[in-house]
């Protein structure tokens, strides 16, 4: 039997073994996907090796770029994996957040510019699969210090009390602001000027109306939360995981089943 996982401090939310354990059933394919809670990434690289495959969540995403043996696709540009596959012994890393998230937002059709708020992980993801389909975000944080490696790869960064604000088509909200709060991801100055005149609002949090979706409703954007984001990555992932023997479209109606009662 093939044993995948998760690997994440905290880790007990995951969905992410209800999603591929379900593919496992429907395809009849001899696995398990089980959840690890890791403190110290300094032991990332050795975890990895005892598992077939992995996901890789918060706060290890970029230690697990540094634990991997070879690094492939957009993953080099974001410096960050969340998807490791072992092949002879050998650890290589994808990131499919980025892959991830464009799927969510395909049936918002085109859009020519977008506004980042937040400059993590999921912002890194985000602000690179949007380069590569010719959309060049502008981010902004909270701190300044995080925009470093934003600026370093030629985006336009903000902080807060700099931002030059123009139009955006799309506001992408990947702070942690209203995960456990009600807290709004900028200034409510900055978002309305932003939000007036922008069609989308997309939020990384996922399975809640978040205070930043709420106020997009107000302006009537139309909007979606992350949960398709966090359901293609899976696809995707599962996809590395069985090179491609799969079909998307079918992984993703199996997946999308199992998260109906989370
Ligand atoms: N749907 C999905 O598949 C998916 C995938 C990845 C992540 N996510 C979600 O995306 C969010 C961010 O994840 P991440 O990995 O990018 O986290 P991260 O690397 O820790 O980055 C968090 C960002 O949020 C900002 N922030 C935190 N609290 C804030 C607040 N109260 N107001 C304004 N800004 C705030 C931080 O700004 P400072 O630099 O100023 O601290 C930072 O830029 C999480 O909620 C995560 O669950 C979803």
């Amino acid at each position: 039997m093939k044993i995948f996982c998760v690997i994440g401090n905290p880790i007990e939310h995951s969905v992410s073994p209800l999603m591929h354990n379900a593919a496992y059933k429907a395809f009849g394919i001899n696995a398990n996907y089980t959840k690890i809670l890791l403190e110290d990434s300094g032991k990332l690289r050795e975890t990895l090796l005892k598992f077939e495959g992995a996901n890789v969540t918060v706060p290890h995403k970029e230690s697990a770029f540094s634990a991997c043996d070879e690094i492939l696709g957009i993953a080099k540009n974001i410096e960050a994996v969340n998807t490791i596959v072992k092949k002879n012994d050998k650890l290589i890393g994808f990131n499919t957040d980025a892959a991830g998230f464009f799927e969510a937002i395909k049936e918002f059709g085109k859009i020519e510019n977008a506004l980042i708020l937040g400059a993590g992980g999921a912002a890194k993801a985000i602000a690179f699969i949007l380069r590569q389909n010719g959309i060049e975000p502008a981010i902004l944080n909270r701190s300044a210090e995080r925009l470093e490696f934003f600026k370093q790869k030629g985006f336009k960064s903000f902080s807060w009390e700099y931002f030059a604000p123009e139009k955006y088509d799309i506001v992408i909200n990947t702070t942690s602001a209203g995960l456990k709060d009600n807290a709004l991801p900028a200034p409510e100055k900055i978002l309305n000027q932003t939000l007036k005149n922008a069609r989308f609002g997309f939020d990384a949090v996922y399975n809640k109306k978040t205070p930043f979706l709420k106020l997009c409703d107000e302006f009537g954007l139309k909007c979606k939360d992350g949960l398709d984001m966090l359901l293609y990555q899976a696809v995707f992932a599962f996809n590395i995981f069985f090179d491609n023997a799969y079909d998307e479209t079918k992984i993703a109606q199996i997946m999308r089943k199992s998260l109906l009662n989370i």
